[in-house]
């Protein structure tokens, strides 16, 4: 039998942040996230070959997130192979939706994959967050981690890592607004204040409880209450036309709740039915189309699974 020489892999866009849980919590969703082809070459070289679907992405290899993940891999595992690498890119950087974490995420899963599982998907993310690393500086784990895993996901600790997944109703629905202007993570983190009143921090862990227990309890009132941000919503919302609007009439639809997601521009809205997500899908298009804005809206189950081969 002769041994495949290639592999593909589809990683999804994520949700990071949710609101209350900034850098700590995320989830994927179904449809969008990239697409990742390796073919084995005959050296142990990582060439990137293609990238379709966005500009400006870097072909060098110590600049691509997906081959700088890929590098970070191999480091652990001792050993290197060389890789023709196809990019297939469904979300833009900058977006808001994890871009950079599919392409790394991606990468690594088929790496991975492709040798026969040597990781698990929890020791992947290390890996993954190189490719972060290089996008943004700041290495976050709240969108390489839902990618990987699947389903939401907390970051309870950053040194030492420590990732665990919780359980999520399975009726909850999101729909996500991504307005097609681009905002750099790296701008969005530079934004914030280092320090935090006490006072907030005390709303926003409360809220970060009561998402994790609404969530896992299936109570959406519970949800809805906590799916609120004191400490990031307010400075980075300026940055996104027409937020407050938006926010206004995903809850005057039935909206649990609505945030930016991730570092923006797209925001998003958690329902408990898919009745609900589409009538916001539908009127936030149709706001955002009525004001000469590119968007792209789409309602979403949460993706329980994560990357995959494909
Ligand atoms: N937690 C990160 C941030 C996510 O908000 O900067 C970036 O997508």
């Amino acid at each position: 039998m002769s041994v495949p020489t290639s592999i593909k892999v589809f990683a999804p866009a994520t949700v990071a942040n949710v609101g209350c849980g900034y850098d700590v919590l995320g989830f994927p969703v179904e449809k969008y996230g990239d697409t990742i082809k390796l073919e084995l070459r005959d050296d142990d070289r990582l060439v990137v070959q293609e990238i379709e679907g966005a500009d400006g992405i870097p072909f060098e290899t110590d600049l691509n997130v997906s081959t700088v993940s890929m590098n970070a891999f191999f480091d652990a595992f001792g050993d290197r192979r060389g890789f023709d690498v196809f990019i297939d890119k469904n979300i833009p950087p900058g977006s808001g939706l994890g871009s950079s974490a599919s392409s790394s995420v991606a990468a690594v899963y088929a790496l991975n994959e492709y040798l026969g599982i040597p990781f698990t998907k929890k020791e992947l993310i290390a890996f993954a967050m190189e490719g972060e690393r290089a996008a943004s500086s700041k290495p976050h784990a709240d969108n390489v981690a839902p990618s990987l895993l699947g389903g939401f996901t907390i970051i309870r600790s950053y040194d030492p890592l420590d990732v665990f997944g919780i359980p999520s109703p399975s009726e909850l629905r999101v729909t996500v607004i991504y307005p097609h202007i681009e905002v750099k993570t790296s701008d969005a983190k530079k934004m914030l204040r280092s320090q935090v009143k006490l006072s907030d921090a005390v709303r926003q862990w409360g809220n970060v409880a009561g998402m994790v227990s609404g969530l896992i309890l299936g109570d959406f009132d519970l949800i809805g209450r906590s799916l609120q941000d004191v400490i990031v919503e307010p400075v980075r919302s300026i940055l996104i036309p027409y937020y407050e609007e938006i926010k206004s009439i995903a809850l005057d639809q039935g909206a649990l709740g609505f945030n930016i997601s991730g570092s923006g521009p797209s925001m998003f809205a958690l329902t408990r039915s898919e009745k609900t997500a589409t009538a916001i899908r539908k009127d936030a298009n149709e706001f955002l189309s009525e004001r000469g804005i590119d968007s792209m809206v789409f309602t979403s189950r949460i993706n329980g699974e994560g990357a995959k081969v494909v």
